[in-house]
């Protein structure tokens, strides 16, 4: 949607004194997946699909908002009591809780919103939508809030207001993107870089099974708990342990008797994918983007069989990719349903999306949906 677009509904929800306009990006990762709260690695960038919102100051203390694609409104105040009943304004609620809470001062607000990242496709559309509020809040009202504290609000948005405990990646992801670049983000220390990302004879698709589990955010806490809980346990003989990024598989081993065979599987695949990270990105050094890809396989195999945050139409998905020698291909984000992310030659990539369709709604009676991926910026101003 454009923004004159955007600005008309605002004027005519709100009147005509004019809005500022913001917009975040939803994200993809390349590897790294469920590393992010074991701190360990991930890989995302920031891509051209995300929310924008017009905003304006209203003077009074609450704020009222305007979802255009769902054609809801809510109105909440600023305390803690006030939590909005719709879930999607939780997340604007949430974003002003946490900076409240960390000493800025929000004063109430009208807003309009749309996005087009594709929800429950494991895009973040959440993240994008967080972002977005925090980083306009904290440039209108000039709270020099610095931008990994601003991908934190809206990580402790998902914590508190929403339930999902989940690591700093897409938040992170979300304000930091960069056009034509990948991050390494160490969610240890939060030291990031910036990777160019053109593939020459390669492109990143993504796949969209349009499947969306229940109950996701539930096990997407439970495995969060088991990789905490075999991480302490490992932690007992080796105090330098403070995440299972610091841990061993020989260290795991140890303790197999003293764990779950469930959470066993979990912390093998984590401390195996932290080494994946590591491959990738040696291997990204080099351009040889045939090891990102059986990588890339490699955490597909271990996201579906040790995470078990696969489904069927996912894995049916990659094996498709596999058996059309398509260069690497897994399961995105934290799983339960959404995207695969596919590596492709250029030359076979034309077939393989003709494929991936024809095959999978002859077995599920719908197409994926197709989304090329384009790296793009972060979170800014319009
Ligand atoms: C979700 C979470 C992220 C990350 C991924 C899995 O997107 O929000 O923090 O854990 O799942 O890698």
């Amino acid at each position: 949607m454009t923004t004159e677009k955007i600005t008309e509904i605002f004027q005519k929800f709100y009147g005509n004194e004019l809005p500022e306009i913001y917009a975040s990006p939803g994200r993809i990762n390349l590897i790294g997946e469920h590393t992010d709260y074991n701190g360990s690695f991930v890989f995302p960038g920031a891509i051209d699909k995300g929310m924008t919102a017009a905003i304006r100051f209203n003077g009074t203390d609450k704020v009222r908002a305007y979802a255009i694609d769902l054609d809801e409104s809510s109105e909440f105040g600023l305390n803690e009591e006030d939590l909005p009943k719709e879930g999607w304004a939780k997340y604007i609620f949430g974003v002003c809780r946490e900076i409240i809470k960390r000493g800025g001062t929000v004063k109430g607000f009208d807003t309009v919103f749309t996005g087009d990242v594709p929800l429950g496709a494991g895009m973040s559309s959440s993240a994008a939508l967080e972002s977005t509020f925090a980083f306009a809040l904290n440039d209108l009202l000039n709270l020099g809030i610095d931008k990994f504290e601003l991908a934190r609000i809206g990580q402790s948005t998902e914590h508190n207001y929403v339930g999902v405990k989940c690591g700093i990646m897409d938040q992170f992801a979300s304000i930091f993107g960069k056009k034509g670049h990948l991050i390494r983000l160490d969610t240890k220390s939060m030291e990031y870089a910036y990777f160019p990302f053109d593939p020459k004879g390669y492109r990143l698709v993504l796949l969209d099974t349009v499947v969306k589990h229940e109950l996701a955010s539930s096990a997407y806490n439970k495995r969060r708990e088991s990789c905490e809980h075999a991480a302490r346990t490992i932690a007992k003989r080796h105090p330098e342990v403070e995440f299972l990024r610091d841990a061993t598989l020989g260290m795991l081993d140890e303790v197999k008797g003293e764990i779950s065979e469930e959470d066993y599987m979990r912390a093998k695949y984590v401390i195996e994918e932290t080494q994946r990270v590591r491959d990738v990105s040696d291997a990204l050094e080099r351009g040889d983007y045939e090891t990102v890809g059986a990588k890339m396989y490699e955490t597909h195999h271990g996201m579906s069989k040790l995470y078990e945050v696969s489904c069927e139409e996912l894995d049916f998905l990659n094996d498709v990719a596999r058996a059309h020698g398509v260069t690497g291909s897994r399961v995105m984000g934290g799983g339960f349903g959404g995207c695969t992310i596919n590596l492709v030659k250029d030359e076979l990539y034309d077939s393989f999306i003709r494929d991936a369709k024809t095959q999978f709604s002859a077995k599920y009676g719908h197409e994926p949906k197709v989304y090329d991926v384009v790296i793009s910026d972060g979170a800014r101003r319009l």
